[in-house]
C-alpha cells in the first residue's frame, strides 16, 4: 500500500520517502556504568555511576544527585559538563583531532564534497553512489523559497547586518511550514532537514543580494550545490555567469570545515531551543542568532577586520605592537581567531583552511596578498610567543577563514552568513538526534542563587 501524502503535501507536492536512513542514538549508548564515583558531602557519601564514552574523557552521571544530596553542581561556561549523549562529531583538543562520524576532517574535507558531508553527518555513514544522487536530487530540487520570502526582506534597511536579515529569514520560515505538521513524525523531520540544507544557500545569497541592491537571483538546479550558491550570490542578469572549478571546490571544503563541531554554543542553543518542541526553523533561527557572537562565529569577520587595522597602522612592522596590546590585561584586545575552547593544539581545520587559502590566493593570481602574508607572519610571533604558548592559544577555524573568503568575493559583513550555511546541516544533524533520544527532555538548568532573602514589601512612604 502506497504511504498516505504527509499532511502538508497538498501545499508543497508530495515528498517521496526520503533515501535518509536514520542513525538516533536509540536508547542510551552507555549501556552500563564502567566505574563509580563517591561524593563525601556533610559526613555522608553518594556513588555516582561513571559511564565510558567510546572515544575521550569518562562522564559521572550526576542526574540523580539533586534528589540524592540536594545539591546542584556549578559550571557556568559547560567546560566541564556533558550536555548530552551524541555520535555525531568528536574533538580531541590536545591532539587537534576532529572526527565527523568518525571520519578525520583531513580524510573527508580532501576526499568528499559538502552534500557527501551532509548525508554523513545525518545519517551517520557516508552515502554509496546510488545515495549520493539521490541526497544531491532531492537538495538541488528544495532549493528554491516561497515567493513571499522577498518581502520579509523588504523590512530590513539596505544596510542592515547580514545575520539579523538572516536570523529573520530563517525565523520567517517557520512561518510557511508550521501548521499541519508533526515534528514527532520522522518524515516530517526529513523533510525539514532537506529544506533547511537546501534552502539556506538561497536565503545567504538573498541577503547578500538586497545589502548590495541587485536583482535576487534564481537557483539553477543544474549546477552543483555549492557553484548553485555562488552563482546565486555574484551573477547578475544581464551576463553569464562563469563557474570557476577551483573557486566552487574550495568553498565547497569551506563549508565542509564548518559543518559540525560537537556542542558548542550554537549547537547548544538549537538543542535547548529544540527540546521545548518548537518548530526546527525557529531553532535554527536561534543558532544562527548565537554564531553572530565575536566571541564564536563572528571571530571570522573580527579577524579580517583586526588583520586590516594592523595593516592600516604598518603592517607587519606594527605587530610586536599589537600582539603587546593583546598581552596587556587592562586592554581588551584579543587576537581574533585564536583560542579555542576546546583545542589545546592546532584547530585542524585551521591548517586546512590554509591550504585552501594559498589554493584560492594562488589560482587568483594573489600569493603576495598582504593580508595574507601578514596573517602568517602573526601566527609565526604568536606561535613562539609565550604568552600564547603558555595558555595553548593557537589558530582556529576563524583565522584564515576571513582572508580566503574575501579572495572569494565574499564581503566581510557575510562571512558569519557563509558559517550559518555550513553549520545548518551540523544543527539539524544535533536537533534530530535529540528529538530522538527516548531521554531526551525540555533542558532546563538550576543556578547558584545568591540574590536577597525573602523578604517584605515596603509601604512606598517608607522607601529611601
Ligand atoms: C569558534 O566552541 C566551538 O567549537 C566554536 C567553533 C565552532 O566550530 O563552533 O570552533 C567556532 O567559535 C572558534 C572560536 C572563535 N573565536 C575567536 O577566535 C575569538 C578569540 N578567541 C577567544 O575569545 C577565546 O579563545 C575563546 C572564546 C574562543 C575561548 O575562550 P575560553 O575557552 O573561554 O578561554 P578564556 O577566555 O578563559 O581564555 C583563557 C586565557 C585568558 O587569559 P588569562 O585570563 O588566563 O590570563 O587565554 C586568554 C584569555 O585572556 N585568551 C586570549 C585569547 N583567547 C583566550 N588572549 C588573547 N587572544 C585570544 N584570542
Amino acid at each position: 500500500m502506497r504511504r498516505p501524502d504527509p499532511p502538508f503535501a497538498h501545499r508543497y507536492g508530495t515528498w517521496p520517502a526520503l533515501a535518509l536512513g536514520r542513525v538516533s542514538i536509540g536508547g542510551s549508548k552507555m549501556a552500563e556504568p564502567t566505574k563509580t564515583a563517591t561524593l563525601s558531602l556533610d559526613g555522608k557519601s553518594y556513588d555516582l555511576p561513571v559511564y565510558s564514552p567510546t572515544l575521550g574523557p569518562d562522564v559521572v552521571d550526576i542526574r540523580k544527585l539533586y534528589d540524592q544530596a540536594d545539591v546542584f553542581t556549578f559550571d557556568p561556561g559547560f567546560t566541564s559538563t556533558a550536555a548530552c549523549e551524541s555520535a555525531i562529531t568528536f574533538i580531541d583538543g590536545d591532539k587537534g583531532e576532529l572526527l565527523y562520524r568518525g571520519y578525520p576532517i583531513e580524510d573527508l574535507a580532501n576526499n568528499c564534497d559538502f552534500l557527501e558531508v551532509c548525508f554523513l553527518l545525518i545519517n551517520g555513514d557516508l552515502p554509496n553512489a546510488t545515495e549520493k544522487k539521490d541526497f544531491e536530487n532531492m537538495v538541488m530540487h528544495h532549493t528554491m523559497v516561497h515567493e513571499q520570502m522577498q518581502f520579509f526582506l523588504r523590512g530590513f534597511r539596505r544596510d542592515a547586518h547580514p545575520m539579523s536579515v538572516l536570523t529573520g529569514l530563517v525565523g520567517a520560515m517557520a512561518a510557511f511550514y508550521h501548521d499541519e505538521i508533526d515534528y514527532s513524525e520522522p518524515h516530517a523531520r526529513e523533510v525539514a532537514q532537506i529544506r533547511l540544507i537546501a534552502k539556506m544557500p538561497t536565503l545567504v545569497a538573498m541577503a547578500y543580494k538586497y545589502s548590495v541592491g541587485q536583482p535576487f537571483i534564481y537557483p539553477d538546479n543544474s549546477l552543483s550545490y555549492t557553484a548553485n550558491f555562488m552563482r546565486m550570490m555574484f551573477a547578475t542578469p544581464c551576463e553569464e555567469y562563469k563557474v570557476n572549478p577551483v573557486l566552487v571546490r574550495a568553498l565547497d571544503r569551506i563549508f565542509t570545515l564548518h559543518a559540525d563541531h560537537e556542542q558548542n554554543a550554537s549547537t547548544s542553543t538549537v538543542r535547548l531551543c529544540g527540546s521545548s518542541g518548537t518548530n526546527p526553523f525557529a531553532a535554527i533561527s536561534a543558532g544562527i542568532a548565537c554564531l553572530w557572537g565575536p566571541a564564536h562565529g563572528g571571530a571570522n569577520e573580527a579577524c579580517l577586520q583586526m588583520l586590516n587595522e594592523i595593516q592600516a597602522n604598518g603592517g607587519v612592522d606594527k605587530i610586536h605592537e599589537f600582539i603587546a596590546q593583546v598581552k596587556d590585561k587592562n586592554s581588551s584586545v584579543r587576537l581574533m581567531g585564536f583560542g579555542h575552547r576546546v583545542y589545546k593544539n592546532f584547530d585542524p581545520r585551521a591548517k586546512l583552511m590554509r591550504e585552501t587559502c594559498y589554493e584560492v590566493l594562488s589560482e587568483l593570481g594573489l600569493q603576495d596578498d598582504p593580508l595574507f602574508k601578514l596573517a602568517m607572519t602573526l601566527e609565526k610571533i604568536a606561535l613562539e610567543d609565550e604568552y600564547f604558548v603558555s595558555r595553548k592559544l593557537y589558530p582556529n577555524v576563524d583565522f584564515y577563514s576571513g582572508i580566503v573568503q574575501r579572495a572569494l568575493g565574499i564581503p566581510t559583513e557575510m562571512f558569519t552568513c557563509i558559517f550559518a550555511l555550513a553549520r545548518t546541516v551540523g544543527w539539524i544533524a544535533q536537533w534530530e538526534e535529540m528529538i530522538t533520544d527516548p531521554e531526551y527532555k525540555i533542558g532546563r538548568p538550576r543556578q547558584l542563587y545568591v540574590g536577597e532573602t525573602t523578604r517584605k514589601v515596603p509601604n512606598i512612604s517608607v522607601r529611601k
